[in-house]
């Protein structure tokens, strides 16, 4: 007989959606770190750890970023952004750093998810990723660009 654990995590895996329209609702920062603290458990290849994370708050700064990408109205529309980099220093290999990368979004995601939140990953936005992060002030050879999430409250009329 499965644990009441197991079907609750089945269940937050099979209920997770990309949203794509939230709600002007900002998400408690608690929250937003509670989620990120929770990711980081994700395994890593030689459990190297190498990501590293811009929280975006800033509305002039999603503003830049929504520039960037053909979703600009999904970035418009988050309240909050995480953009997920791989610290070049801490890499070994490019492949499995990237899978160690991909276990940790979907770690965001299916966190956000079983906590409210809607979240998407947003991938498209790595075709300007100099632009990316020299909007961010980082250092375009120290990081590499994985991928930029997007969160907030659902909007439920989008549906
Ligand atoms: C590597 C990757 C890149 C993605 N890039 C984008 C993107 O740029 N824009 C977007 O709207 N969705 C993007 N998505 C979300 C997918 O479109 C979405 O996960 C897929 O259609 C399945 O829908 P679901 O997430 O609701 O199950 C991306 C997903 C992944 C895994």
């Amino acid at each position: 007989m499965k644990s009441e654990a197991c079907e609750l995590i089945l269940k937050a895996i099979r209920e997770r959606r990309s949203i794509r329209r939230y709600t002007d609702e900002v998400p408690p920062r608690e929250l937003i770190l509670k989620i990120l603290d929770t990711a980081i458990w994700a395994p890593s290849g030689l459990n190297n750890q190498p990501w590293r994370f811009v929280i975006v708050w800033s509305e002039e700064v999603k503003e830049k970023l929504s520039k960037l990408t053909k979703y600009s109205g999904i970035v418009k529309s988050a309240k909050v952004l995480i953009v997920v980099l791989l610290d070049r220093a801490k890499m070994y290999h490019q492949i499995k750093d990237h899978q160690s990368a991909g276990a940790l979004i979907q770690n965001i995601l299916l966190s956000a998810s079983a906590c409210g939140l809607g979240s998407c990953w947003l991938g498209e936005i790595l075709n300007r990723e100099d632009e990316v992060k020299e909007t961010l002030g980082l250092d375009p050879k120290a990081y590499e660009l994985c991928a930029v999430i997007t969160l907030g409250n659902p909007d439920d009329s989008s549906k």
